[in-house]
């Protein structure tokens, strides 16, 4: 399946298939395409709780609202946006360096930037992870797509009762809650969209009034 097809072909599925189980193997390929999308700086602030066992989907599904498909999804990620993810700079510099992709000089440049422009400054850190784990979410969901597996994003639960019984500590928001498995039947279609000529302003120009000013 090519990339146009993966984007197209997802839609959020409401219904799986109960039986037909998604090995981890499969669930870490996927999380290794999500893991490519760019995050600023190469931060990567996205971390990732899999959820697999029957009783800890079914308090998952309380947490949600009693949303059904919580518990029928063979694997639910909580995907969550590290506000700490830019403390990690050093290391993640580091990497780049070692592996040949720019010299210390640019690494020990961006531990500066990153440090200049994230520390002390909670909003920013905030908007950075959740930025960044909602990129990584499209890109999860996109790759399990493509390998013919079925999605669905969320954000109907309790973010509080949900860190609270999963252990998620302080400096962590879930961005969002990822079913995943294989479809059955009954599943609404694709939903339409507005089109790109109208939610978009061509030859944007410094000055000029648009649909958006
Ligand atoms: C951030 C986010 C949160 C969502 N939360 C829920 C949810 O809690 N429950 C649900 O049934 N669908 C949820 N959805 C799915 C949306 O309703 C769905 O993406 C939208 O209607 C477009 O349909 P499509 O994904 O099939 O294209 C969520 C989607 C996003 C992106």
């Amino acid at each position: 399946m090519n990339a146009f097809d993966a984007m197209t072909g997802r839609t959020s599925v409401n219904f799986f298939d109960t039986t037909r189980p998604v090995s981890t193997d499969e669930v870490l390929d996927i999380l290794t395409y999500a893991q490519e999308a760019p995050t600023a700086f190469n931060i990567q602030h996205t971390r990732y709780l899999v959820v697999t066992d029957p009783d800890a989907k079914e308090t998952l599904k309380e947490i949600a609202f009693g949303q059904q498909k919580v518990a029928d999804a063979p694997v639910v990620v909580l995907v969550l946006a590290d506000n700490d993810g830019h403390k990690k700079m050093p290391e993640i510099a580091q990497r780049g360096v070692d592996a040949g992709v720019y010299p210390q000089q640019a690494g020990d440049y961006m531990v500066n930037a990153v440090n200049g422009s994230y520390a002390g400054d909670a909003q920013k850190c905030h908007d950075e992870a959740l930025r960044s784990a909602s990129m990584a979410t499209m890109n999860l969901m996109t790759a399990a797509t493509a390998k013919g597996l079925a999605t669905g994003p969320m954000i109907g639960f309790d973010a509080a009762r949900l860190k609270q019984t999963f252990n998620i500590g302080d400096q962590y928001d879930v961005a969002m809650m990822v079913t995943l498995g294989y479809a059955r039947e009954g599943n609404w279609a694709r939903k339409p969209r507005l089109s790109a000529g109208e939610v978009t302003v061509l030859d944007a120009r410094p000055g000029q009034a648009h649909s958006f000013s």
